[in-house]
């Protein structure tokens, strides 16, 4: 069998009863928020197109998005529940589980493998004690393997916490990482070096890097689940 037959659903599916996480009471959008919401609507033929904007208010709102703040969602837009949840499925940006307090995307996808995407991700799973969609004991960290996020040119990456990406990983980079982030700093916007400002610029892509270093090219997390 192929070793990428990993045994883990793509996507968690909703339960049938699930505890609510928030009370009615806290479901409710502030005047700015709703402020916002209408701006949004506006901007678009049809309102319910502002769904991505709403999803995203919702979970810098409350963190994630459960199955009642979905349906706050939809309920805004006047949409049916499983179009808003189709949604919010479909990205992996939107959370579907409560997160740590940083998450860790570490793409895995073609040029991040090549460049040893995986035995960053391995060096992660072996650092934080944690492996694919699960977070530290402490709830600092979260860990996750992506698909590309657009920055191939700088492989092996990472994003952080829907925000900064950190470019051209190495170890001895994700130590000073993690060690920053427990100090609550987040990393800084860096910009990409094009090609041709390569020299202008210093460049910024990592040259040490050869196949034979790549430990773990296209090996996948939790691969005591696989056959
Ligand atoms: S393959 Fe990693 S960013 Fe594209």
């Amino acid at each position: 069998m192929s070793q990428f037959n990993v045994k883990r659903p793509i996507v968690g599916l909703p339960e049938q009863d699930p505890e609510p996480q928030f009370s009615d009471d806290e479901l409710v959008w502030t005047d700015d928020e709703q402020a916002k919401i209408e701006r949004w609507k506006g901007q678009y033929p049809d309102p319910k197109a502002a769904i991505m904007n709403v999803l995203w208010l919702a979970q810098e709102k409350f963190g994630w998005l459960p199955p009642e703040v979905i349906q706050l969602c939809a309920d805004t837009l006047d949409m049916d529940y499983a179009r808003a949840f189709g949604v919010a499925t479909f990205y992996t940006q939107y959370y579907k589980e409560e997160q740590g307090e940083y998450v860790l995307d570490v793409c895995t996808c073609f040029s991040c493998q090549m460049m040893g995407g995986y035995d960053i991700f391995h060096y992660l799973e072996e650092k934080l004690g944690i492996h694919d969609g699960e977070t530290t004991d402490d709830g600092t960290f979260t860990l996750k393997e992506v698909e590309c996020l657009g920055c191939c040119g700088s492989a092996p990456m990472m994003q952080v916490s829907n925000g900064p990406y950190v470019h051209n990983l190495t170890k001895e980079k994700v130590d000073q990482l993690i060690e920053n982030l427990r100090a609550g700093q987040m990393p800084t916007f860096t910009s990409v070096t094009l090609p041709q400002d390569e020299d202008e610029m210093g460049g910024n892509r990592r040259t040490d890097v050869q196949p034979e270093q790549v430990e773990t090219y296209q090996t996948p997390p939790r691969a005591e689940a696989t056959e």
